[in-house]
């Protein structure tokens, strides 16, 4: 073998190895997720995910037990710049925050005809990440609040889920006062001062036909704000809540409901597949339907949901924003509705045979996920939010009365939303 031929075919073996090397160089993606949403689940569909791409590997990242913890977190990443986190779940009323921030990256040069792939989602999804255009992130799952009850003690008692909320009043009185159990709550809801309560706030709200915000202005009904106040504070004052209520945040009604120690519950999908846990002590003694209405009123529920963005600061942005369009795909959807119970963001998953034999519910869940109703849409959100759900704490809480919480919210609400 001459030397040039020796040479050149180490040269070429070289080459080999080199591309060989490339092909397998790996991408490491730090992706983070709500702590309360399932990050084992979602494990899951990573390791699928890894299995069909090789070269990239996933790593979870987790904090905050609610959606403003977990705000707080991510703010402080972003403003610092930080390039460790390449994906990250957002809450449904951030994406346009985030974009206007410059936080988070455009899907529209990786997603082909724009329009055709934004409408295979829920339209409430579809506008939420679509800003001026701009697909700023894709949707990770749907949410509503919904009402769960304890089927079995129902039945016991003969009673009927309540369509209004004075009936669930009488519900809980009747059957906790038969139970003579005294851990038993009649209703958990959540009057901690977190995201959630805005969502609590708003629910009687809502259901007296009353708008927060319309064409960008406050619309506030000073009337519908006491009552709604009014109707939470009473359930403290009646016994049907319990008397800490204001410290009560979402995953604290899971975990007592789980437990065993209450009747009704106000809280989000992922709830269910806890419920149906191993570790559950109310495994198929659930039941669950819309929330009640104020009497006379509609029922209302509230849009939530949580969506994929990538970071503007991430150095993966190619390989992060593939595993997101994983991701966001009716496959995952379908995935993460069998196995952990969260609401598909897709309409025809809700039918999906291999859904409805998992979690039966959801054929009647998606009329309520497509009526629920969206906070108000305001740069200036974190502020409104702030205000709402100050107010029903310090309500519940007892700090002021429900006429004195609507006039403070209304004054403070005037100052932001003119
Ligand atoms: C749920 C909803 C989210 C909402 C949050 C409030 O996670 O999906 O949109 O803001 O609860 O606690």
């Amino acid at each position: 073998m001459t030397f040039n031929r020796t040479l050149k075919l180490l040269l070429a073996g070289a080459a080999v190895t080199l591309s060989a090397s490339a092909a397998m160089a790996q991408t490491n993606l730090r992706v983070f997720i709500s702590s309360q949403h399932r990050p084992d689940v979602w494990r899951k569909a990573f390791d699928m995910y890894e299995a069909k791409n090789p070269n990239v590997k996933v790593t979870i990242e987790t904090g905050g037990n609610t959606s403003e913890a977990q705000a707080q977190y991510l703010n402080t990443v972003m403003t610092a710049k930080d390039s460790s986190l390449d994906v990250m779940i957002l809450d449904v009323i951030r994406p346009a925050q985030y974009a206007a921030a410059g936080w988070t990256v455009p899907f529209n040069d990786v997603i082909g005809d724009v329009g055709a792939y934004m409408k295979r989602y829920l339209p409430a999804y579809a506008e939420a990440n679509t800003v001026d255009g701009k697909v700023v992130a894709l949707p990770a799952f749907a949410d509503a609040m919904f009402l769960y009850y304890r089927k079995d003690l129902l039945e016991k008692h003969g009673v009927q889920p309540p369509q209004t909320w004075d009936e669930l009043a009488a519900a809980a009185k009747k059957i906790t006062e038969a139970e003579k159990d005294p851990n038993l709550q009649g209703l958990s809801f959540q009057g901690k001062a977190i995201e959630g309560a805005v969502c609590t706030f708003l629910l009687p709200y809502w259901s007296m036909g009353k708008q927060l915000v319309s064409d960008g202005k406050l619309s506030f009904d000073k009337d519908a704000a006491v009552k709604s106040l009014k109707l939470w504070k009473d359930f403290v004052d009646q016994g049907v809540a319990k008397k800490n209520i204001a410290e009560v945040a979402t995953d604290d009604t899971r975990k007592e409901f789980q437990a065993g120690n209450v009747l009704f519950a106000v809280n989000w999908s992922y709830a269910w597949g806890q419920f149906q846990g191993a570790e559950s002590a109310v495994k198929d003694k659930v039941g669950v339907v819309k929330l009640p209405s104020v009497k006379g009123g509609q029922p209302a529920s509230c849009l939530g949901g949580w969506e994929w963005g990538v970071s503007a600061y991430s150095n993966n942005k190619t390989e992060a924003q593939k595993l997101v369009q994983y991701l966001s795909s009716p496959e995952t959807s379908e995935f993460m509705a069998i196995n952990a119970a969260l609401l598909p963001q897709f309409p025809e998953v809700y039918t999906d045979p291999d859904v409805t034999k998992a979690v039966p519910w959801f054929a009647s869940a998606r009329p309520v996920v497509e009526t629920a109703k969206a906070r108000p849409v305001t740069p200036r959100y974190n502020e409104v939010s702030e205000i709402i759900r100050t107010t029903i704490n310090g309500v519940l809480a007892g700090q002021a009365t429900p006429e004195e919480g609507a006039t403070q919210m209304e004054g403070r609400l005037r100052r932001v939303l003119r």
